[in-house]
């Protein structure tokens, strides 16, 4: 695989698509994009072996699994690899001195981009990549809470990796958690949605480029809609509505985890009476008065026993939720 993909290495510098992501940081790049193709690498720094350039000192099999990815396909035009394209340093910018020999005890300048040492900004190296990816990634990324935030593509994305764990049902998690220790602790919770089993994922209801389509930058428009993806059956509309639950399903369910059955926020009865009031039918069963009904009823299912239905009921006869 790496001697055909050196083999279509040509260092032709014209094409203009790889042009945006190196323009922003490399402004003689796009002064240079209509001149002859060596002169404007030698010029810019650019390497003219390209990827043989660096492989020469660079061949680790973590690097090169990059030839295993996407990125990595000299068939697709768009990629770093194609033929024409910029290879290693469309990400990593020119090589320059970076590249040449260095007397002992001389230290060695560091690549531009995604390197130690390298004093490119978060934003810098964020735009090489949108660069050739604003397709993907629409307009939702800038202004994104992740962006906002200074977060690093290269942060949730590893694009050595033969596989991105990010981009795994099973491995996707772990990369947030770096972040989100407070959601790994919901998701190891007694209830909670069976992230830890790799059977759905964080991507699964969040969208981590996009904040602007909803609240907690979710899939869908709604936390509702987000929940009714999976379990349509409690979309309505019902004869008989139960207010709270086409108004937000996360009322009564905590939306990752809960030490509580059914994700719930509480247990009924408790869950309950935090929106019924103490007074009148359904907590005469829960004072002090009453502690005998009130047993039977927490401990058999509480509330639910009469109200099974909590969340509506097309029971033509199921007022009050009952059946
Ligand atoms: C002559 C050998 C040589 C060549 C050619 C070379 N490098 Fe390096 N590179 C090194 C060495 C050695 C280091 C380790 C850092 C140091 O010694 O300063 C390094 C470090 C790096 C790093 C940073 C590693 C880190 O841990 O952050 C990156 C990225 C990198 N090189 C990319 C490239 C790319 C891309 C090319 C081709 C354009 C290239 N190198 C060409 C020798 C080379
Ligand atoms: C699609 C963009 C992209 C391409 C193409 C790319 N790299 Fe990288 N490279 C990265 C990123 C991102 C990192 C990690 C930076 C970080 O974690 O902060 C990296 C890290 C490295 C490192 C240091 C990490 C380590 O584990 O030692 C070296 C060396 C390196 N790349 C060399 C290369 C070489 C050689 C090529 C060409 C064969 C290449 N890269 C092609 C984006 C790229
Ligand atoms: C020269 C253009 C170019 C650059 C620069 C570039 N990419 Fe890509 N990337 C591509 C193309 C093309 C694909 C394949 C897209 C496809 O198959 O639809 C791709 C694929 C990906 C994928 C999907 C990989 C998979 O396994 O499915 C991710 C994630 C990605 N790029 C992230 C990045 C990140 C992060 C950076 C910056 C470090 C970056 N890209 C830089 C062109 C680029
Ligand atoms: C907070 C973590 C995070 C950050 C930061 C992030 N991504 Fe992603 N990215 C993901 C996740 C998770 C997915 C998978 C989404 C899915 O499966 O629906 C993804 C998917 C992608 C894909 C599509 C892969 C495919 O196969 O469809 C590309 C391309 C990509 N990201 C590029 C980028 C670029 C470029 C940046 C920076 C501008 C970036 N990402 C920043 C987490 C992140
Ligand atoms: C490098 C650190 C980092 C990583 C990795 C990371 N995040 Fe974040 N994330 C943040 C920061 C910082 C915030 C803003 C503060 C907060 O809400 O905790 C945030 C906020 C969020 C939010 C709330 C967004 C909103 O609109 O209110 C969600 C959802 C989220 N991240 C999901 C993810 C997912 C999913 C992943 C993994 C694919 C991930 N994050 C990876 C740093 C990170
Ligand atoms: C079943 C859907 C679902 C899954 C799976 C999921 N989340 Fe969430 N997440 C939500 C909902 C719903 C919210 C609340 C959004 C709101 O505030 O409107 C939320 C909120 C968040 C927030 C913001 C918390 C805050 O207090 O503002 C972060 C961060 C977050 N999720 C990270 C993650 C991470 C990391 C994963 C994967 C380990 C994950 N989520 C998996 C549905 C989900
Ligand atoms: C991507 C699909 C998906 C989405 C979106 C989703 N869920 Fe789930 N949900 C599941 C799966 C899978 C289970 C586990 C079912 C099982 O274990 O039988 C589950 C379980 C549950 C349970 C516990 C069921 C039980 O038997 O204890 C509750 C409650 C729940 N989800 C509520 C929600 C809420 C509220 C939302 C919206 C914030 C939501 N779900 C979004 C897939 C999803
Ligand atoms: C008023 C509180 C409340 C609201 C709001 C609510 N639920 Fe529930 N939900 C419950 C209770 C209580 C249970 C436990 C039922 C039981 O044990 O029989 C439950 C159980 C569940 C279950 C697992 C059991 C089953 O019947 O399959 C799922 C899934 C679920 N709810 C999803 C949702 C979704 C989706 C929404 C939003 C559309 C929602 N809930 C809104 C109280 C609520
Ligand atoms: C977040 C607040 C909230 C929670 C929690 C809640 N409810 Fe309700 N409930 C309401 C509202 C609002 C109404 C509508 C009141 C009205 O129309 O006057 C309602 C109505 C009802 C009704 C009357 C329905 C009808 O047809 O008239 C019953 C029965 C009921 N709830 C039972 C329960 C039970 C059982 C629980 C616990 C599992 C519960 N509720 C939890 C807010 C809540
Ligand atoms: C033994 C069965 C039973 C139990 C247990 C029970 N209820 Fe009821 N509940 C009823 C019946 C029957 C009605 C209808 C009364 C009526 O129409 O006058 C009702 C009516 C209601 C109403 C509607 C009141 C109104 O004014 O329309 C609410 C709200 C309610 N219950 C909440 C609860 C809550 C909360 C609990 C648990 C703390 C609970 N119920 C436990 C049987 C029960």
């Amino acid at each position: 695989m790496l001697d055909t993909i050196k083999k279509n290495v040509k260092k032709v510098m014209a094409w203009t698509g790889v042009g945006f992501a190196a323009a922003v940081l490399i402004a003689p790049v796009s002064h240079a994009q209509t001149r002859e193709a060596d002169s404007e690498s030698a010029e810019a720094g650019y390497s003219r072996r390209g990827a043989d350039t660096c492989l020469a000192c660079h061949d680790d099999r973590h690097i090169n699994a990059i030839f295993l990815t996407p990125h990595g396909n000299p068939n697709d035009a768009r990629t770093p690899f194609a033929p024409g394209q910029l290879q290693c340093e469309a990400c990593h910018g020119p090589g320059g001195a970076h590249t040449g020999r260095r007397d002992r005890g001389e230290s060695r300048v560091p690549m531009p981009l995604f390197a130690k040492g390298s004093s490119a900004s978060v934003e810098e190296q964020n735009a090489v990549c949108a660069g050739c990816h604003t397709q993907q990634l629409g307009h939702g990324w800038f202004g994104s809470v992740h962006e906002t935030e200074g977060r690093a593509c290269v942060e949730c994305h590893n694009v050595h990796a033969e596989q991105d764990p990010v981009l795994s049902r099973n491995n996707q998690a772990e990369v947030c958690y770096t972040c989100h220790q407070e959601q790994e602790a919901q998701f190891e919770k007694a209830y909670a949605h069976p992230v830890r089993f790799g059977s759905m994922t964080c991507s699964s209801c969040h969208n981590p480029h996009d904040s602007a389509a909803a609240e907690g930058s979710l899939n869908r428009v709604t936390l509702n809609q987000q929940c009714y993806e999976c379990h349509a059956e409690f979309r309505g509309p019902f004869v008989w509505e139960h207010a709270p639950v086409s108004e937000d399903c996360s009322l009564c369910h905590d939306p990752h985890g809960s030490n509580h059955p059914a994700l719930l926020v509480k247990r009924p009865p408790l869950l309950c009476q935090s929106c019924h009031s103490q007074a009148g039918h359904p907590s005469v069963l829960y004072t002090e008065r009453s502690v005998e009904n009130a047993n039977i009823n927490v401990v058999a299912g509480s509330c639910l026993n009469c109200h099974a239905q909590v969340h509506g009921s097309n029971h033509p006869s199921g007022p009050k939720l009952s059946r």
